[in-house]
């Protein structure tokens, strides 16, 4: 895929294919986003990558957590209000991907159905689950956001698809207690990975953006 074009065409995935990933594409894929830049090449990311049985284990732990509706505890707390403009735009968001599944504001119940489909993790076969050293700042939480983007865009080129899941870094004590992982290890992002089932409802949704006049400034 040229890379104009992956860079176009992105989008997040929400519905896989059960399908397997083979561990030589996912080691190709791993090393690739590892040549991601980050402040002094420190490359603080460290990734859990998740599969077979132990994805179904940490699923049905996530689901029981979020379907009881246990209070999330993000390591990074979650952020409050947004400005205006940015509010505007999860709004509007938010009513669209519903719309392309034909729901609307009322449709509370079917809402958190949809909701809970993150911690299965839209039936993608891996889960990845990106965390850092805890006495690490901002600087690196950075340096991650990059890694992860590059990670989204190689899946996107070798024909896997991603979706970057803050609600399910809402349950970090609970992941790090499943993968044997110690507390002194920050959970950033975690994102379902697999083959896109574009036949699945969720994947009707195109998400939008702003035309360059709103948020590029040219001083000559
Ligand atoms: C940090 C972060 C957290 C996200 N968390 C979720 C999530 O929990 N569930 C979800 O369905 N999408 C999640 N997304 C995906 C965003 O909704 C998506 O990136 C945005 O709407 C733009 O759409 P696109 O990725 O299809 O271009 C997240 C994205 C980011 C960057």
């Amino acid at each position: 895929m040229e890379m104009l074009e992956g860079i176009a065409t992105r989008r997040s995935i929400r519905g896989f294919k059960p399908t397997p990933i083979p561990r030589e594409t996912l080691d190709k894929l791993f090393h690739l986003a590892s040549r991601s830049a980050s402040y002094k090449n420190t490359q603080p990311w460290e990734v859990a990558v998740v599969t077979g049985k132990k994805r179904d284990e940490l699923s049905k732990i996530l689901y029981d957590l979020a379907s009881s509706k246990t209070p999330q505890n993000h390591d990074e707390p979650a952020p409050g209000l947004y400005p205006d403009a940015h509010e505007e735009r999860s709004r509007i968001h938010n009513k669209n991907r519903f719309a392309a599944i034909g729901l609307g504001r009322d449709d509370a119940q079917a809402r958190e159905q949809a909701r809970l489909l993150n911690f299965q993790f839209f039936g993608a076969p891996c889960a990845v689950f990106i965390f850092m050293d805890k006495t690490l700042t901002h600087w690196s939480t950075f340096d991650v956001g990059l890694f992860v983007e590059t990670l989204a865009l190689t899946a996107h080129a070798m024909g896997l698809g991603t979706c970057q899941q803050a609600s399910v870094t809402g349950y970090p004590d609970a992941i790090r207690k499943c993968l044997g992982i110690t507390d002194d290890k920050k959970l950033v992002i975690s994102l379902s990975l697999g083959y896109p089932d574009f036949d699945a409802p969720l994947n009707a949704y195109h998400s939008t953006r702003e035309p360059n006049e709103k948020f590029v400034t040219y001083y000559d």
